[in-house]
């Protein structure tokens, strides 16, 4: 640790006024690096909302106007899954610290150009891999890094999730292929799992999906069950569900991951079972409310909870770990672009297993994707 006597005061434009714009947006106007914070936002009215509710020093629905303010030296991209990619190059040209949504593209050819434009301009940038930033997956990070289990040789990760997250998404796209539960949702336990298995190297991967409930209503997928080999021969296995009944208790996301190592095992439960609360009437709990949701599993919403008007949880310490990060400059373990586009890269190549029902060889690129596609 470094006592830290320079810091920059930060004028940050963020890029996308949605759920996690405003929480980012939230915390950083509480922050006391802070000292301006502009919104482009294309819908007016949430614009309008999101700048009022934090104070926001300036909003327009143009990036570019807000990118090229004086005030501006650092970036957050919060726009959808999508929408990423043109932000982003456009923000590189002015050389300002990023904080990028995940994932970093939809598709890998866009990801990959993205990962290149960073690294050409030597921008520091980190994505948005949030889980990295709740306690128990840091100081699991810590014991698995310190050699607490030996070699590890077997990673199981389960993921539920209830529909919400998964409709929600294939409501606001126009090319459902481009939407799966890996690349959307799976991404963030694959990024923790990859992220304890850091030093090993993935060399071929094999999954299946089922599509019998988000198939027929928007040419979804429901779950996908996969696993990665590792050069070594270590095996990471890993489901994701996203088509669970709306009932479902978990807010988003209900999470179990086994490690075991040659010489000692760690198990971690993020289900959220520990605090359940049910009730007779829905309230507005949970991720985009439902009135039949009468039972929830809180603090399942993955950004963190909201109390006494303030994010609480893994994205206010994250936004503040990059507040200090850019305003002090020294790194912290947040995820890099390279991180992002690695990720992007083995949940392509899962889908991609999936839907030709062979195992895939890795790394991945664009141009092999589309000769496997046919
Ligand atoms: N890190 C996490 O834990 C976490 C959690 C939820 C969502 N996310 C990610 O955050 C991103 C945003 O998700 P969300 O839930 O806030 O979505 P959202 O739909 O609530 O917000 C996106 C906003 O971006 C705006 N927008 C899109 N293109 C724009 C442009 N070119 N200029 C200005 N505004 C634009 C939209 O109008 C919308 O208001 C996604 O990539 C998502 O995967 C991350």
């Amino acid at each position: 640790m470094t006592r830290v006597k320079d810091r920059k005061e930060l004028g940050i434009a963020i890029i996308g006024a949605g759920r996690v714009g405003l929480f980012r947006g939230g915390t950083a106007s509480l922050h006391p690096s802070v000292g301006w914070i502009g919104i482009a936002e294309k819908n007016h009215n949430r614009g309008a909302f999101v700048a009022e509710k934090i104070g926001a020093d300036f909003v327009t629905a143009d990036y570019r106007e807000l990118l090229a303010r004086p005030e501006v030296n650092c970036v957050i991209v919060a726009t959808d899954e999508h929408l990423h990619v043109d932000p982003i190059l456009e923000a590189l040209k002015y050389g300002h610290p990023l904080l990028i949504e995940k994932p970093l593209a939809t598709t890998l050819a866009d990801s990959q150009r993205v990962m290149d434009a960073i690294e050409k301009a030597g921008v520091d940038a980190v994505v948005g891999y949030t889980q990295r930033f709740r306690r128990k997956w840091i100081s699991g990070k810590e014991k698995v890094a310190q050699g607490a289990l030996g070699d590890v040789t077997l990673v199981s990760s389960r993921a539920f999730m209830n529909r919400l997250v998964a409709i929600d998404n294939y409501k606001r796209t126009d090319d459902p292929s481009t939407i799966s539960p890996m690349v959307i949702s799976g991404t963030h336990a694959l990024d923790v799992t990859m992220w304890y298995l850091e030093k090993k190297k993935p060399v071929e991967c094999y999954a299946r999906s089922i599509d019998k409930v988000l198939g027929p209503l928007y040419q979804g997928i429901d779950a996908t069950a996969g696993m990665i080999m590792f050069e070594d021969g270590t095996i990471l296995h890993l489901n994701i569900s996203w088509a669970l009944p709306v009932n479902w208790p978990g807010a988003v996301y209900s999470l179990e991951i086994g490690i075991v190592g040659t010489t000692g095992v760690l198990t971690i439960d993020d289900t959220h079972r520990d605090m359940v609360m049910a009730v007779a009437q829905a309230t507005n709990e949970g991720y985009a409310p439902d009135q039949s949701r009468l039972v929830d599993f809180l603090g399942s919403y993955p950004p963190g909870d909201l109390a006494f008007g303030e994010l609480h949880g893994p994205m206010a310490e994250e936004t503040n770990a990059w507040i200090s990060r850019v305003s002090t400059g020294i790194k912290n373990h947040a995820a890099t672009a390279a991180e992002a586009h690695n990720r992007l890269m083995l949940t392509k190549a899962l889908d991609l297993s999936a839907k030709r029902g062979t195992a895939i060889k890795l790394p991945l690129d664009a141009e092999e994707e589309r000769r496997l596609l046919g």
